[in-house]
């Protein structure tokens, strides 16, 4: 088991701030960012002179995302964030059927998809829990929003009534934190003839991703959050197969078997995912976001996922003592890094909290709470105490009740 204590020096922010802030942005280890500078220094000592050796360790970069997430290097491209990959899911997908998703999707995950033309529908979210079956407490509640009707639908009912198509779905919500069964999904999905299109990034990092096991056609991930390798880069899974199957919808002068050959005439494309990479890659980036992944597997994303559990746990117990209510799940095969306070006026909350320098983030009607190994049982004291004044100030307010918070 890591030190967790002695971990936690290693992102110096921590020491400045209550840091509960990881889906927004995850804070970046000295080494990850060491591994950023050093290629602004090589660039700037020596020009191009290590080029080689930067392509070499783009290669490792790849090898350590592909071990993350149980994929074959081949599988896997750098994309610059989730919306560039969604892109791209979109683009190679399009013939294949509608689209179905849930109401609580980040918009990474629907824009792209919607810009396309591709028609959307959104399956009901019932108090932060997306249905994958149908259960009796849940009729009457979930439903599919585009749909003509107004029939309650779970997820399995709304693949049922199409003979294919596409699920896009995320493992972690990003203001409930609702962490989907990937696998069972993945299993519904091939039942049903559906592709299955997984946006990893407030789970990859934080809690185990298996692409293999889950079924996932593709899965697309940022580097900023859970990560913890700062803006600049993403990566993508695409599945072997699909590959094969489909067309690059994109293409550049780096997509093809051998660039050095500066061949402007024919387009001969690598058979890898990495035909995505289209030109000049963030090298910065993918070296920060190859050394994070490395951390990240060094530490061991069961540890980190027992450690993150361990923290929400104390965080529920806190919440409770101060009588905060929580939106999340508590459903322990559903809960994640992230906890959603269920505040009035949250907006004017966290802006106080912020200037006593707790960062939390302010998200539908709520506080969204995120813990990351890194943090400890200090950080929630802090955040609660905090929170605890503030609320009980508000309601001090004469006529205040919660409401009033703001
Ligand atoms: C689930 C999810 N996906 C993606 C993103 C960010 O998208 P991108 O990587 O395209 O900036 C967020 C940001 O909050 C998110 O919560």
């Amino acid at each position: 088991m890591p030190a967790w204590s002695k971990v936690r020096n290693s992102y110096p922010a921590l020491k400045e701030y209550t840091y509960l802030d990881t889906a927004g942005t995850g804070v970046v280890s000295v080494s990850t960012a060491r591994a950023a500078r050093k290629f602004y220094e090589q660039v700037s000592n020596h020009g191009n002179v290590k080029l080689k050796a930067w392509l070499e360790r783009v290669g490792e970069a790849r090898r350590q995302i592909a071990l993350l997430i149980g994929a074959k290097p081949e599988e896997v491209a750098f994309v610059a964030n989730t919306s560039h990959g969604m892109n791209i899911a979109a683009l190679m997908l399009k013939g294949q059927g509608e689209v179905l998703t849930n109401e609580s999707e980040f918009p990474t995950s629907t824009v792209p998809w919607l810009h396309q033309g591709y028609k959307v529908h959104f399956v009901r979210a019932t108090r932060g829990v997306i249905q994958l079956e149908s259960t009796a407490g849940a009729a009457g509640r979930a439903g599919c929003k585009s749909a003509s009707t107004a029939r309650p639908l779970s997820i399995r009912e709304a693949m049922g009534r199409r003979k294919r198509g596409i699920i896009v779905h995320s493992y972690v919500q990003f203001a409930t934190g609702f962490r989907q069964d990937m696998a069972a999904l993945g299993r519904l999905a091939r039942r049903h003839g559906h592709h299955f299109v997984a946006n990893i990034t407030q789970g990859c990092g934080a809690f185990p991703v298996d692409v293999k096991e889950w079924g996932a056609d593709i899965a697309c991930c940022s580097g900023i959050k859970w990560m913890c390798a700062g803006e600049g880069a993403g990566f993508m899974y695409i599945r072997r197969g699909l590959l094969k199957k489909f067309k690059a919808p994109l293409a550049g002068w780096f997509s093809v078997k051998d660039p050095m050959r500066i061949d402007n005439r024919t387009v001969r494309l690598k058979t890898e995912a990495a035909r995505f990479e289209l030109g000049g890659l963030p090298m910065p980036s993918i070296f920060a976001l190859g050394c994070a992944a490395e951390q990240t597997r060094r530490l061991g994303v069961g540890n980190i996922a027992g450690r993150i559990r361990g923290l929400t746990d104390y965080l529920l117990e806190r919440l409770e003592e101060i009588d905060v209510p929580v939106a999340s799940s508590k459903a322990p095969e559903h809960r994640s890094g992230i906890v959603l306070v269920r505040l009035p006026g949250a907006g004017a909350l966290v802006e106080k909290l912020r200037k006593r320098k707790v960062r939390v983030s302010a998200r539908s009607a709520g506080i969204r709470v995120s813990l990351h190994f890194y943090n400890n049982r200090d950080d929630i004291d802090a955040f609660i105490n905090h929170l605890g004044r503030l609320v009980s100030s508000g309601k001090r307010c004469p006529g205040a009740g919660r409401g009033a918070l703001a």
